[in-house]
């Protein structure tokens, strides 16, 4: 940071899977954090692993950030703030499909809370945790900033993109604020720690979590959906990034904005993509998970799962040039730490 003057950043959601890694990079990078989650979907013991990493207590209130009052008298009002970072939405695309009113309910409420807040507070920097998600099925690949984004193919994905646009309209009609949408590809991995990583109620959504709990026995099998694509192996192919990674982006984003001079306007709301650049197919991750940890992963090929786009990457140019951001952790290291994790919360060895 150029200024010796420590800053704060509220982290809201910053109690789940990315919200946790983002805190202890903040922290390592000299920032002070208050946490805001209401627990829906993360435990307490995320907090005490961040705190285990950083060596401090860090400040945390349970408050769904739906909750406009209570968000304004238990959080905003107590500390000052120049940051904020929105993580606090559900992000389950089948889950959404069914309830869609849910979903716009708190991923929506929650962004317009801190929104009127930071208004009403004067609060300057937001980074937003958007997806990739808002691309849909790109025509051409990789992904820019620019790829024009399609209509949305699930509740929660139309969420990211009512979201980004909210932000855009706000920033454009309050000088004083500045905002960042990160959008992110497929999170992965743990910290390196194991105090931390993504731990999901219920049967996992998301590959890696239940390719841990396959190897770990938790799951019987893993189904991997389709092996009919139009891609070199037939599986799907993402562009997986480490969640350390991502966090970094987070700090890089917040230097950024608390960098510029407050009468720099040019740039009050930007995109950046968060990725490696690089596709990887389901087989493949699969195949290099069982190689990296020496251990297997049942698997059969199923049907493809409704909703999902065949193949999408990052064209990373942007966050490389203009933040300085790169992926830097290996695909078998992140794979490594992800196991890591969810041995050390099953208790195996
Ligand atoms: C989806 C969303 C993304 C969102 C993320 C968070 C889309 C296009 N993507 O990512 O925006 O942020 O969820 O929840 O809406 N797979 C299997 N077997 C499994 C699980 C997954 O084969 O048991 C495959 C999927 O078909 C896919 C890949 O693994 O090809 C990754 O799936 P997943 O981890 O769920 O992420 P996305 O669907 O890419």
């Amino acid at each position: 940071m150029a200024s010796n003057k420590r800053k704060t950043v509220l982290v809201a959601g910053g109690a789940g899977y990315i919200g946790t890694h983002t805190t202890v990079e903040l922290i390592e990078a000299g920032y002070d954090v208050v946490i805001a989650d209401n627990l829906s979907n993360a435990d307490l013991s995320a907090v005490q692993g961040v705190e285990r990493i950083v060596g401090r207590s860090v400040p945390f209130v349970q408050v769904d950030c739906c909750d406009l009052d209570a968000l304004r008298q238990e959080v905003f009002e107590k500390y000052p703030f120049d940051s904020v970072i929105h993580f606090a939405a559900y992000k389950a695309v089948g889950e959404s499909v069914a309830e869609p009113l849910k979903y716009f309910r708190n991923n929506l409420d929650s962004l317009l809370s801190v929104l009127t807040l930071m208004k009403e507070f004067e609060v300057h920097n937001l980074v937003f945790s958007s997806s990739a998600t808002v691309y849909g099925q790109p025509d051409e690949l990789p992904a820019t900033e620019q790829t024009p984004r399609q209509r949305a193919n699930s509740p929660y994905g139309l969420t990211k993109q009512m979201s980004e646009d909210m932000i855009q309209d706000t920033v454009a009609a309050i000088p004083f604020m500045r905002a960042i949408a990160l959008r992110y590809f497929n999170p992965i991995g743990a910290h390196p720690s194991a105090w931390i990583g993504e731990l999901p109620k219920g049967v996992p959504n998301n590959l890696v979590p239940f390719i841990t709990q396959t190897a770990a026995g938790v799951r019987k099998e893993l189904a991997i959906f389709g092996d009919d694509y139009a891609t070199p192996d037939g599986s799907c192919l993402r562009d997986y990034i480490d969640v350390v990674d991502l966090a970094r982006a987070h700090v890089v984003a917040v230097d950024r904005m608390v960098e510029l001079p407050a009468e720099d306007d040019r740039q009050r709301y930007e995109i950046f993509n968060i990725g490696t650049g690089r596709p990887v197919s389901v087989l493949e991750l699969v195949d290099l998970f069982e190689r990296v940890n020496g251990v297997p992963v049942p698997h059969r090929i199923a049907a493809r799962r409704p909703g999902d786009v065949e193949k999408i990457w990052a064209a990373t140019d942007k966050a490389n040039e203009v933040l300085g951001w790169r992926a830097e952790r290996e695909l078998g290291d992140t794979l490594r730490a992800a196991w890591a994790w969810e041995k050390r919360v099953r208790g195996l060895e």
